[in-house]
């Protein structure tokens, strides 16, 4: 499974870059107000840090607006995945981008309906908000289930991107069903790397390696 960064925080990325674990970025609007830049220029230095996907997403509402807008996203690199909501307009848009070989990211999926429907649309990614539906009481993986069923069931080639992703659990979840990404925050990969075992075991071998006094350099 590929791990995405969920974040358009430059720093984030620079931190995490080089670990080999990072397959790609996604960004939003609300990640793009937090992180206080430009759009354009932060996509356009994203995509210079990760060679993998870097989403950046469309604000229109209108097809002929949002294929404009993502044209002009799409010109940012070669790696940008413009991201369009899953709206008919979006799904219009994403039907024309994904027939001109741009790659596509329907985002803001809440059911498996939405998630076939993106997939006739030729979408590279689709990405269902696991966290947020589990915010309201519903569960965000049991989505997830369903839509990889769907692909499956018919050799359907759109990436299922894990997105709204709260906790280590949700990747573990994710990876079990087949999901092909889950985009994470660095938060989470954080504590991706935690186990109190490690910790524990790693300080008791540092004791008992001062003990012999010895020295690998
Ligand atoms: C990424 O593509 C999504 O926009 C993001 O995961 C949404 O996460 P949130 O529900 O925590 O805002």
């Amino acid at each position: 499974m590929k791990l995405f960064l969920d974040t358009a925080n430059i720093d984030e990325i620079k931190a995490l870059k080089d670990t080999g674990f990072v397959d790609g970025v996604t960004t939003n609007p609300s990640l793009i107000a937090k992180s206080g830049h430009d759009l354009m220029d932060t996509i356009a230095e994203i995509c210079e840090l990760v060679s993998g996907p870097v989403s950046a997403e469309v604000t229109a509402t209108d097809a002929d607006t949002m294929l404009k807008e993502g044209l002009k996203l799409a010109a940012i690199a070669d790696n940008v995945a413009v991201k369009v909501p899953l709206t008919e307009a979006g799904l219009m848009t994403c039907k024309t981008l994904s027939d001109q070989g741009t790659m596509v990211n329907v985002t803001l999926c809440f059911s498996a309906a939405q998630a076939l429907l993106a997939a006739k649309a030729g979408a590279k990614f689709i990405s269902p908000f696991v966290g947020r539906l589990d915010d309201i009481g519903s569960d965000g993986m049991t989505l997830i289930e369903e839509i990889v069923t769907i692909y499956a069931n018919y050799d359907m080639p759109t990436e299922v991107l894990v997105a709204s992703v709260r906790g280590v659990q949700h990747v573990v979840d994710a990876a079990m069903m087949g999901a092909d990404v889950a985009t994470v925050p660095p938060q989470v990969i954080s504590a991706m790397f935690k186990h109190p075992l490690t910790d524990k075991g790693l300080a008791a071998f540092l004791t008992d390696w001062e003990k012999t006094g010895q020295s690998i350099l």
